[in-house]
């Protein structure tokens, strides 16, 4: 299937993501501004450090696609039934909290001892803006107000349900997920990986935690066995593409469409889809995955799947 297939049986669904998206980011805006604040833990009688809640506000909000909170919705939505077994609180949180994860990552990931990046969704990196112990400490609270905000003390949300979430969130973003993948990342600095292993490390450091996306905005609605294996090798997909994609993007885009460096991957000898496949080949990669992607919704049983399906499109044709 070509790139122009995929994107005609996008309009041919007369699904409109952008409407669709447009809702959700609003939701997704106003929770977060709500919830990273000095007020969070309620209860306590001593509040956060502005100074600290000051930069993870600036790293979290204002910016960014939001792509994995937009994966987190609509595969609670695809999954959804107006049941006992429906979260959609749980979803807006699970939204949130993956979404402060990848920002505590990037906040790391543009530290002078990983990629010493200076400009990261179009203003100052926090580091440059708050120092290094201040941004290294910013990614912490960040993640831990992750789990925070899985396990309200009164909203309604089992402790199933709860502990799930955690447990699928913490998977994505540890040592077997995007750390780990940040660890062989900066540990392959100058080396000619081959291409199993830079599948392996892009699945980790990218791919684990839009995977998890899924799977949280899955586990949010009442999934069966063949959604849950369906939507696993989607995210798989899709997680995999996406870092491809941003390989791709370091070396054909700039960096005011980026709101971040290009050309950084080949300055700091990063094995990258391109290094190791060349441009070309990169691009038929990004959209093999995008159809492995959609016949993996196509083999769900799902009914509902036109935003899932126009994620993964956007995630393969985005220009940022
Ligand atoms: C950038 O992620 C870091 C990677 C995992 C490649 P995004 O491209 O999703 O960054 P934002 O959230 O839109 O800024
Ligand atoms: C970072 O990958 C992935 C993370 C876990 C943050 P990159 O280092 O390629 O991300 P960018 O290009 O700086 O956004
Ligand atoms: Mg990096
Ligand atoms: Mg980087
Ligand atoms: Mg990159």
């Amino acid at each position: 299937m070509s790139a122009a297939a995929v994107i005609d049986g996008q309009r041919a669904l007369g699904f409109d993501l952008e409407a669709w998206s447009r809702v959700r980011l609003a939701q997704v805006e106003h929770a977060l501004s709500q919830w990273v604040t000095a007020e969070v833990a309620q209860g306590l009688d001593h509040g956060a450090p502005a100074a600290l809640v000051d930069a993870m506000r600036y790293a979290v909000l204002d910016g960014g696609k939001r792509l994995r909170p937009l994966l987190v919705l609509a595969a609670h939505e695809a999954t959804s039934q107006s049941s006992a077994g429906d979260h959609p609180q749980a979803a807006l949180r699970a939204a949130c909290a993956v979404e402060l994860i990848h920002a505590y990552s990037l906040v790391h990931d543009d530290m002078p001892c990983m990629d010493n990046d200076v400009l990261r969704r179009g203003k100052a990196t926090v580091h440059i803006k708050f120092g290094e112990a201040g941004a290294l400490l910013a990614g912490d609270a960040l993640q831990a107000l992750a789990f925070e905000l899985l396990t309200p003390p009164d909203d309604g949300v089992p402790a199933t349900v709860q502990a799930r979430l955690c447990g699928l969130l913490a998977r994505a973003a540890g040592s077997a997920g995007m750390a780990g993948g940040q660890a062989i990342d900066l540990a392959s600095v100058g080396m000619a990986l081959n291409e199993r292993q830079l599948r392996e490390m892009h699945q980790l450091k990218t791919g684990a935690l839009l995977q998890g996306s899924v799977m949280m905005g899955a586990y949010c609605g009442a999934p069966d066995a063949r959604a849950l294996d369906a939507l696993a090798r989607y995210g798989a997909a899709i997680g995999l593409a996406f870092q491809v994609v941003d390989d791709i993007l370091d070396v054909t885009a700039d960096s005011a469409t980026l709101g971040k460096t290009a050309g950084k991957d080949a300055d700091h000898a990063k094995p990258t889809y391109v290094s190791v496949m060349g441009l070309s080949a990169s691009q038929d990669y990004a959209q093999q995955l995008l159809v492995q992607s959609l016949a993996a919704l196509d083999a769900s049983g799902l009914g509902c799947t036109q935003a899932l399906r126009g994620l993964a499109n956007a995630v393969v044709h985005r220009a940022s």
